[in-house]
Formats: C-alpha cells, sequence, structure tokens
C-alpha cells in the first residue's frame, strides 16, 4: 500500500499519477482536514473506474490506518506564496512534517518515507532523524522534479524529442540546485556539445527559477510534482534500479556528512541501494557547496 499525508493538490495528483502506473493495489490519502482525502479519493476512483483501473484509493484522516504501508509521502504543510523561498517555509512546516513522521515510526514503522514537503532538503534530514529508519530507507522528492524541468528547458531549445533527452539535477531542492550539463545528453551526445555556453547557462538559471513563475502564474507545481513522486514509487515498487537523483543523508560521500542533499542513487526495493558520486569539477563543487551550505544552515534552525 501506498500512503499520501497531505491530501491536497500535489498530493491528488501523487495519487492520480501513481495510480494510473499501477505499481499498487491500494493508495491511502491522509489529511487532517476533514472530508478532504475522502473527497478526493471518491473522485479519484470515479476517474479510475471509467479507465478500468483496479487500484482502490480510500481517504482517511486516521493516521492508524497507514498501518502496513510500504512506501509513505509525505507532501502535507504550507507551500511557497509568490515571492518566497522554499526555505522560508523552514519554520512553518518543520512541527507539522516532525508531528507526521512521528506518526509514520508508530503506525508504519517498516515503510520507506519519501518526504516532499519543503524545504525538502532539510525536511528529508528531520525525517530521517526522526524517523530513526536506516538512510537507505528515507529519501526526498526534489532533483528529479528539477530535472523534469531541465529537460523541457532542453527540448526547448533543441526542438529535440523529450524521448531522447536524459538530464541530470543534483544538490539543494532551492536557489542553489546544480543542473549539470556535461552529465546531460540528448540521444547520446553530450549538451555540451549541442549548445553553446551562454545558451546552458541560460537553461541552467531557467531551470533554478522556473518554480517560481509557475506558483506567481498559477499559485502553485502541480503536475510535474505528483508526477515524479510517482516515477520514485514506482522505481521501488517495481525494483527497477533507477539512477535518480533523491535527497537523503549523506556521510561522506561528496565529501560531506551530516546533511541530506540530492544526490544520484539507485533507486530498488530497499530505496537508496547506492549513492552514485560524480566527479565534479571546480564549479559543480562551488554550487554544491553552496547547496550544502544553505541546507546546513537550514537544519541549524530545526530542533532535532
Ligand atoms: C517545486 C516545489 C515542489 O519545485 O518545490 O515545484
Amino acid at each position: 500500500m501506498i500512503t499520501i499525508i497531505g491530501s491536497g493538490k500535489v498530493g491528488g495528483a501523487a495519487a492520480l499519477f501513481t495510480a494510473l502506473r499501477k505499481v499498487a493495489d491500494e493508495i491511502l490519502l491522509l489529511d487532517v482536514v476533514q472530508g478532504l482525502p475522502q473527497g478526493e479519493a471518491m473522485d479519484l476512483n470515479h476517474m479510475l473506474s471509467e479507465k478500468g483501473v483496479d487500484v482502490g484509493i480510500r481517504g482517511s484522516n486516521d493516521y492508524s490506518e497507514m498501518k502496513g504501508s510500504d512506501i509513505v509521502v509525505v507532501v502535507a504543510g504550507s507551500g511557497r506564496k509568490p515571492g518566497m523561498t522554499r526555505m522560508d517555509l523552514l519554520k512553518i512546516n518543520a512541527s507539522i512534517v516532525k508531528g507526521i513522521v512521528e506518526n509514520i515510526r508508530k503506525f508504519a514503522k517498516d515503510s520507506m518515507i519519501i518526504p516532499v514537503t519543503n524545504p525538502l532538503d532539510p525536511m528529508a534530514y528531520l525525517t530521517y532523524k526522526v524517523s530513526g529508519f536506516e538512510s537507505n530507507r528515507v529519501f526526498g522528492m526534489g532533483n528529479m522534479l528539477d530535472l523534469s524541468r531541465f529537460v523541457q528547458f532542453i527540448h526547448e531549445s533543441t526542438g529535440y524529442s523529450r524521448q531522447s533527452i536524459r538530464a541530470l539535477v543534483i544538490g539543494e531542492h532551492g536557489e542553489n540546485m546544480l543542473p549539470l550539463p556535461r552529465y546531460s545528453t540528448v540521444g547520446g551526445i553530450p549538451l555540451t556539445s549541442i549548445l553553446s555556453a551562454d545558451k546552458i547557462e541560460g537553461i541552467v538559471q531557467g531551470t533554478r527559477q522556473v518554480a517560481a513563475k509557475v506558483i506567481q502564474l498559477k499559485g502553485a507545481t502541480v503536475h510535474a510534482p505528483g508526477n515524479a513522486i510517482a516515477t520514485i514509487v514506482e522505481a521501488v515498487i517495481r525494483d527497477t534500479k533507477q539512477v535518480i537523483p533523491v535527497a537523503t543523508y549523506i556521510d561522506g560521500e561528496y565529501g560531506y556528512s551530516n546533511v541530506s542533499i540530492g544526490v544520484p542513487a539507485v533507486i530498488g526495493k530497499n530505496g537508496v541501494e547506492k549513492v552514485i558520486e560524480l566527479d565534479l569539477n571546480s564549479t559543480e563543487k562551488e554550487w554544491f557547496k553552496k547547496g550544502i551550505e544553505s541546507v546546513k544552515d537550514g537544519i541549524s534552525n530545526l530542533e532535532v
């Protein structure tokens, strides 16, 4: 069973995209708002019925119903308003996430946890610490979403099919995220052989800033995060061994410890099965370090 805690727009989208991939027979939507998860579940079940997809979605306000969950996705909390950074949400969301993780520890102690609530990397660290789970069982969705945007920018800049594009973003899911043109390709051709340095710099900056633009225009990002969550859930349930950048606890990798941040990882039935260390150049190392410093500063304001 997949449990999604937070039944707002992103939680609903995550349930929708997960159900359509048919990776689980049952999805549980939880929320503190009375009626919201129940209504969302009914609406989604009606859609699934028309499509003939036999995935059952339940809604509840009772955390104890997450017993037996294989994966718990945590999207609950406040979202950014226009002009805010993800880190601005730290104080508001830390107490919400802490309470949720205490319930996961109580009712779903054998599950894997996918934090999504922002600021993602400090929330992933908080989840790891409060849950007491092994680090491979806590991996946040952030850079998977960033790379989907990087792919879109590459698609728009080159005009080539999205199917031919493989892109990578690591580091902080925030102002210091690190899109990696040197590790991105179109049809196996390095992006750095296809686009000029100026064009690449433009799409790197665009990737960092586009979420704020979407929020300014429509109030929230919904479909892209919902889909990115489903991709990670599918990789675990189907044991695909996909290499996906996730926010996980590192202990010496990339030269840093006692922090959770986006790194490329092999994702399978055991969650983070291996963290892959890339050979970063000096500029990439600088950006990664800026992300580490930002996340560590956020962590220093948490009571864990
Ligand atoms: C975004 C939020 C999920 O990047 O952080 O859309």
